[in-house]
């Protein structure tokens, strides 16, 4: 029966805990997508996880969707996440970055001479995205010629080669939460005629040819993935999800992934229990646990390991707190996304709070 606390390996690294840091925006970096310093400690101070996975990171100067996210195209982008790695590695953790690109979700001010973002289909997500100038709706965008879909799979393949570049242990590719790749696979953004639409095959499509692009170009074993199955987070539909994710898993089942992350907002349906039993490899589960709900789960065997949000974000030592049942430090949302180290770096270990 396996609890929070047994070591598991993962491709050809030891994970020294199955406590697991979801991937969380903070918005730090500078236009240039470049981390600053103190991005250095804040995941240093997280090394404990069993893994770290990194905040969405930019595949392409088109990909990004927010202010203040960092990339992994450019040498100072590789150079500033170098000494993340470097510390994290030092300090005994396993880190992984989640690779992005947000398509549709972008807005023309995120991108260079103001262009229009791109999606599978000209279709215009409902809602609004924040700027430094405030709330501004989002755009139609504009279709990607089949040429730069097939373009833009590489992207996400140099994205991998860079990030190993700079020192980490894989990639995850967000395929998740109604970025590029969840539009493809949805039936409301992705109206195409193309072999990238119509059908369940060619709407998986993209999303196989990055996972063969990217394991092609780093290995399967540092490759993990995750997905966000029915959920309707930036607009996305998704009529057919049960046979659709079917499809996919079954597709993933060759693949032998260091990891399958399942991490949805469906506030329908628990989709664990569907989909864990689908897919023969290493499956993290996330998405609202808590420390009971995460021990259940991985004692009945519905996941290899769980991962944690805003637990994780507020305490940077959430695995010895998980351990010793020590009361755990509150989230503060108005910082999650604000620039400087407020609310970053400065929320307190118990050994910091023992001082005070
Ligand atoms: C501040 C913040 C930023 C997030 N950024 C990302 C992200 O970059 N990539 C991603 O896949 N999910 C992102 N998420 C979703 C989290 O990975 C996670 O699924 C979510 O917080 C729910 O898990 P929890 O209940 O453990 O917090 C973000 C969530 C929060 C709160």
């Amino acid at each position: 029966m396996a609890t929070l606390f047994d070591t598991f390996k993962i491709g050809e690294i030891e994970l020294k805990n199955r406590i697991i840091m979801a991937p969380l925006t903070r918005s730090r970096a500078n236009d240039e997508g470049v981390q600053p310093e103190f991005t250095v400690d804040y995941y240093t101070q997280r090394a404990s996880g069993g893994l770290l996975i990194t905040e969405a990171t930019n595949v392409s100067p088109m990909a990004k969707g927010y202010v203040r996210t960092p990339g992994i195209y450019t040498a100072d982008q590789i150079e500033s996440w170098r000494k993340v790695t470097d510390s994290v590695h030092a300090n005994g953790g396993k880190i992984f970055m989640q690779i992005f690109h947000t398509g549709r979700i972008a807005l023309p001010d995120f991108l260079p001479g103001r262009q229009l973002p791109v999606a599978p289909s000209a279709v215009k997500a409902a809602g609004e995205n924040y700027t430094d100038e405030g709330m501004k709706e989002f755009v139609v965008p504009r279709e990607l010629t089949t040429e730069e879909v097939r373009s833009t799979v590489q992207d996400y393949a140099k994205a991998a080669k860079n990030a190993i570049e700079a020192g980490f242990d894989g990639v995850e590719i967000h395929g998740a939460n109604g970025y590029l790749i969840q539009q493809f696979l949805s039936t409301n953004v992705n109206l195409r005629t193309d072999e990238y639409g119509g059908s369940i095959e060619n709407r998986s499509r993209f999303l196989l040819e990055i996972v063969e692009a990217v394991t092609s170009a780093i290995g399967s074993e540092r490759t993990g993935l995750r997905l966000s199955p029915g959920g309707e987070f930036n607009d996305i539909k998704e009529s057919d999800a049960e046979e659709l994710y079917e499809y996919v898993i079954g597709k993933l089942n060759d693949f032998g992934l260091a990891y399958l992350h399942i991490g949805t907002f469906d506030q329908n349906r628990d989709w664990h229990p569907v989909l864990r039993p689908l897919y023969n490899g290493t499956y993290f589960a996330g998405v609202g646990f808590d420390k009971a709900r995460a021990e259940s789960v991985l004692a009945e065997g519905g996941a290899d390991a769980i991962v944690f949000g805003k637990l994780f974000l507020a305490n940077p030592d959430l695995p010895e707190r998980f351990r010793i049942d020590a009361e755990l430090n509150e989230w503060d949302e108005s910082t999650f996304y604000t620039p400087g180290e407020k609310g970053y770096t400065d929320y307190p270990t118990l050994a910091k709070a023992a001082q005070v």
